[in-house]
């Protein structure tokens, strides 16, 4: 293998911080930032699991801080960077991917929404990440710039029966996300999003949290790739979006859905009739 293949996202003395990695798709992302040689602050509200996470990278030879941070408290998101910067120097990636999964099951149609969930929703995916944004920007200029990637999903950017507050809450993301990359582009910060679909959780829990099994294997008829989605998967998005081989990316909205949202809306009516027939 070449020296510049084995260098492929290389983020060797890069210090990230990633917000919502506890578990899942942030806990990923963390490891995966550590494996690249990333120096990685972990925040999150589950001050026990991030613990666990940030153990698990340091055991496999990375190097990360955990750190308790609800992401509705700004003070406790600046904190977060600022300890980065103390501890490590410098700031070049932020990962935003915390989010109030545990508001999705009761997030149904717009008449039943209450005002309050919907307000819920929004300070813990919309307001953090933006807020992050705001305190990221100023230590990354004085790095020399850096990159910001969003946790977004595809719930932003198409409409659905339920989730209305969720939804929207990730359409704010894809639009901060174009903000920043438009506001700070000439001042070297890249900001893109990544839009996970169906993700599979490899023992922790099925894949889609709270959705009925029948439900589940329906979205999978959409799916375009047979293999379930992993957070792994996400991950490997943003390791690449972070890295140097994505300096001409910003502004971007990367869908890492098996091409769910590749195809017509038909699509699976469409294969269930040619098999019939
Ligand atoms: N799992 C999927 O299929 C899927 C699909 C599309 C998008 N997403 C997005 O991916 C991201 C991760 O989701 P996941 O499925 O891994 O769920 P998850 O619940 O495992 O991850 C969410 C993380 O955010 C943390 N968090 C929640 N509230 C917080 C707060 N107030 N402050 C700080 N941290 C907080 C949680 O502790 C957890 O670690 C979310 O932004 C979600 O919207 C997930």
């Amino acid at each position: 293998m070449s020296k510049e293949l084995r260098s492929f996202c290389n983020l060797e003395g890069r210090v990230a911080v990633v917000f919502g990695c506890a578990t899942g798709i942030g806990a990923a992302s963390a490891r995966r930032l550590a494996e690249r040689g990333a120096r990685v602050v972990l925040a999150d509200i589950d001050e026990a699991r991030v613990t666990d996470t940030a153990a698990h990278i340091a055991r496999a030879g990375g190097e990360a801080v955990p750190v308790c941070c609800d992401v509705r408290d700004e003070a406790r998101i600046a904190a977060a960077i600022r300890m980065a910067v103390d501890r490590f120097g410098r700031l070049d990636i932020v990962h935003n991917n915390a989010a109030a999964m545990h508001l999705v099951s009761s997030d149904k149609d717009v008449c039943s929404l209450t005002a309050e969930l919907w307000d819920q929703t929004m300070q813990v995916n919309a307001r953090g990440q933006m807020i992050a944004c705001k305190h990221a920007i100023g230590p990354m200029l004085a790095s020399g710039g850096g990159s910001i990637v969003n946790t977004s999903s595809l719930s932003g950017i198409a409409g659905e029966l339920t989730s209305t507050a969720y939804g929207a809450s990730k359409a704010a993301i894809n639009q901060l996300t174009r903000a920043v990359a438009t506001q700070y582009g000439a001042r070297r910060i890249r900001c893109n999003a990544v839009l996970p679909g169906l993700i599979q959780f490899d023992g922790e829990r099925p894949a889609g949290r709270g959705l009925p099994a029948a439900l589940r294997e329906s979205l999978k008829r959409h799916q375009l790739t047979p293999e379930p989605g992993r957070a792994d998967d996400v991950a490997n998005a943003v390791a690449f979006l972070v890295s140097d081989e994505a300096r001409f990316i910003t502004g971007q909205l990367l869908v890492v859905d098996g091409g769910m949202s590749a195809h017509q809306p038909f699509y699976a009516d469409m294969r269930d009739l040619l098999d019939a027939v």
